[in-house]
């Protein structure tokens, strides 16, 4: 799209959500996250494309409770510019609502469709139940293919906003600035002391300090929960880390289950690939983790061992980084050979993506493959091996992979 115009869209979202009237930054996160929360990767349903939350049975999901509220204020925008789709509008204003609170900048492409009826609403349910623990919160998110690094960080999206006891029946606020974006919420988790609140509504939890502040037996589980935690410690120390990790996650969460061009990080390479070559295209549908005789057919049309120019990336690379396991079965198969210990200009190899993103079966692939050997040898720029960057991302599957594996 036009700069220019992304320029006028992002100001008009912004005069919506902040004016003499209202600030409603927490409540439009709340809704970008609502929309694309709903996703299922195995089913591929659900998600921010078509803005179903419009419809029934979707509007009337008690967990969506008060959210027609900036549906309502963002569409004056949808008027102004009637080519640029609700469900676009109701994403962009969650991840503009966080940079404008202070947070970071979320990666967000446009490209979403709007349905004009709730034929695609995903059945109530799929959101997250605050009252419930750590097993539900895997449930839920590792439906959408997050992991728990990227549950925790999500969850910091607690720093803004409050909880309405008209709306969820929880009452309060995180911390003591709703309306900033920062690691508060992390740092009161670890720092305060938690206490039962003791009233007639949802058990939830008051700080023993202030009294003024809340959680919710979903945040307490981050805390308590031994694979959670070390994330929450970070981000309570690091901010940087929180505001990095948040941005990759939300960036993530608000392209599920949309179409392949509202993916923020394969949109650089798609304008890369419409611009070049044959193996480009060949590289891009790797990375999409296309259908094997779609690659094949791809791979016949191209040098499939050719790398993108500016990352020194190959097409095994990308079917690693984003984890499809059919794709780098073929790559490195003795049909299209592609050699494992190839590193790309931050000198990583495939397997050091497919170990830090946590990939078991392209690892597993991999580990059987040509070039394994000096692959799992191989330092990046920072010095890391793939088994390096498994410990460091909590990839303890990954871990265990690598340590059975004789080289
Ligand atoms: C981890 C599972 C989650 C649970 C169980 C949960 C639950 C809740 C509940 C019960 C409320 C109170 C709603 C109300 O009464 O108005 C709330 C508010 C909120 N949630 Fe979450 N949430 C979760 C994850 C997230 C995520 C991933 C984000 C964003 C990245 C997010 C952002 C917000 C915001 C900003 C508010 C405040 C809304 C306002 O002030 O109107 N939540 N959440």
């Amino acid at each position: 799209m036009d700069p220019q115009k992304v320029e006028c869209i992002r100001a008009d979202v912004r005069a919506s959500l902040f004016n003499r009237k209202v600030i409603a930054f927490p409540i439009a996160t709340r809704l970008a996250w609502h929309a694309s929360g709903t996703f299922e990767r195995s089913s591929m349903t659900g998600g921010s494309d078509g803005a179903t939350m419009r419809f029934e049975p979707e509007a009337a999901d008690p967990a969506n409770a008060g959210l027609s509220i900036p549906r309502d204020l963002l569409q004056n925008v949808h008027q102004k510019y009637p080519d640029v789709s609700l469900a676009d509008i109701y994403t962009l204003a969650g991840a503009l609502a966080v940079e404008f609170a202070g947070g970071p900048r979320i990666p967000f492409q446009f490209g979403r469709k709007d349905d004009t009826n709730g034929r695609r609403c995903p059945a109530h349910g799929r959101l997250p139940d605050a009252s419930q623990g750590s097993d539900h919160l895997r449930d839920v998110f590792y439906r959408m293919g997050f992991d728990d690094r990227e549950i925790v960080a999500l969850s910091g999206g607690h720093t803004l906003g409050r909880c309405h006891f008209s709306r969820s029946g929880f009452d309060g606020k995180w911390t003591h600035a709703p309306l900033v974006f920062d690691n508060s919420y992390f740092k009161n988790l670890i720092t305060l002391t938690w206490e039962e609140r003791k009233w007639d509504g949802n058990r939830q939890f008051t700080d023993a300090e202030s009294g003024e502040l809340m959680m919710l037996p979903t945040d307490i589980a981050l805390k308590t929960d031994p694979a959670f935690r070390p994330w929450v410690e970070l981000y309570a120390r690091d901010e940087a880390a929180f505001f990095r990790d948040f941005a990759d996650a939300f960036g993530k969460l608000l392209a599920l289950g949309t179409p392949p061009q509202c993916c923020p990080f394969a949109a650089k390479a798609k304008a890369h690939a419409s611009r070049s070559a044959p193996s480009a295209i060949f590289r891009e549908a790797c990375m999409h983790g296309s259908s094997v005789p779609e690659i094949r057919d791809l791979a016949s049309k191209c040098d499939p061992h050719e790398l993108e120019p500016h990352s020194r990336r190959s097409a095994l690379h990308k079917a690693a980084f984003w984890g499809h396991d059919h794709a780098i079965k073929l790559l490195v198969g003795p049909e299209l050979g592609l050699r494992v210990d190839v590193q790309d200009s931050d000198g990583d190899t495939a397997l050091h993506d497919a170990c830090k993103f946590g990939h078991p079966g392209c690892v597993r692939a991999m580990l059987a493959a040509n070039g394994a050997a000096t692959a799992m040898r191989a330092r990046n720029k920072q010095g890391k091996t793939p088994a390096d960057l498994a410990s460091e991302y909590g990839k303890t599957e990954i871990v265990q992979i690598l340590r059975g594996a004789r080289m």
